[in-house]
């Protein structure tokens, strides 16, 4: 064999090799990166279930950078972060008043339909402008707080409020039914309700007697399976006491924690339609 012909064989043994051992460098790193990639997969979904949605992101900005913290405590804010992981499921939340909480409920039921309830139009308006994502209604109440008393001991001879029989869209005739609410409050099937509104610490102030009433209503109402969760704040007031006791039932109490009581209401049943008691 000629120098010549030796030196290209050499040559091309050379590049052979060379271009061997790079081969496999990339095969053995795209292999690493493919495992890689699976193993960060997995770890996001077990974490996350699924991807956070703008409202959380926004959210998490909201809370991260603001002073103003949800006026119930952790421990309170907690029974109903519970009830929502446990549904497995994007629920319905109806939320009596907007506060500085409602970024959270929303973004705690991402997915699901969350409706607030809120008296007062002008706290509506600054409300959403910080939080164009929620969806708000104004309500009208038709009661005062100083009326408590007298409305508790007479709502049983009103036959519109009877327990056997009251319905709420319409219902003028009992003043403690929500009468006039959007149709979509009427027509969802809630699974949660929050009644931390509307105010109640003066006698001029609506109080939160229709609100726990309609709360009542809606729950017995309910035509699909399971219970509804009702969530009551301020139990430490009288008012807030003595109509959960009347209409929510102390035998419905499942939790309470701090000043928050937490309800199950069952549907009523065909033998509860000649009740003339909610307990
Ligand atoms: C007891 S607060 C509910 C507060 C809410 N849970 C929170 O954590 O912010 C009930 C009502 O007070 C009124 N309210 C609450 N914060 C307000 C504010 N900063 N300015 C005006 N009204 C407010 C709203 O009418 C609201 O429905």
């Amino acid at each position: 064999m000629q120098a010549s012909e030796r030196m290209k064989n050499r040559w091309s043994v050379w590049l052979l090799t060379t271009l061997g051992i790079i081969g496999a460098t990339l095969f053995i790193a795209s292999l690493i990166q493919t495992s890689e990639n699976n193993l960060l997969c997995s770890i996001t979904k077990s974490q996350f279930g699924r991807s956070p949605t703008s409202l959380q992101l926004r959210a998490i900005l909201h809370y991260a950078t603001s002073q103003i913290v949800p006026q119930q405590s952790l421990s309170e804010i907690s029974v109903t972060f519970d009830v929502l992981q446990a549904l497995h499921r994007p629920a319905n939340f109806l939320v009596f008043g907007l506060g500085h909480d409602s970024l959270m409920w929303a973004s705690l039921n991402a997915g699901g339909t969350t409706i607030f309830l809120e008296e007062d139009p002008k706290w509506v308006q600054t409300v959403l402008k910080d939080a164009p994502n929620l969806r708000a209604h104004t309500v009208q109440y038709r009661t005062q707080l100083r009326e408590a008393d007298q409305l508790l001991s007479s709502y049983r001879s009103e036959p519109a409020c009877s327990p056997a029989t009251a319905t709420l869209r319409g219902n003028d005739r009992c003043k403690l039914a929500l009468h006039n609410l959007p149709n979509e409050v009427y027509s969802t099937e809630w699974d949660l309700i929050m009644i931390d509104a509307p105010k109640g610490y003066f006698a001029e102030a609506p109080g939160r007697m229709a609100a726990i009433f309609s709360a009542a209503v809606m729950a017995r109402d309910r035509k699909s399976s399971g219970v509804t969760h009702v969530f009551l704040h301020d139990v430490d007031r009288k008012v807030e006491k003595a109509y959960a006791e009347e209409f929510l039932c102390r035998k419905q109490l499942v939790k309470g924690v701090g000043r928050l009581w937490h309800f199950e209401i069952p549907p009523r049943t065909n033998l509860s339609r000649h009740d003339d008691h909610f307990c």
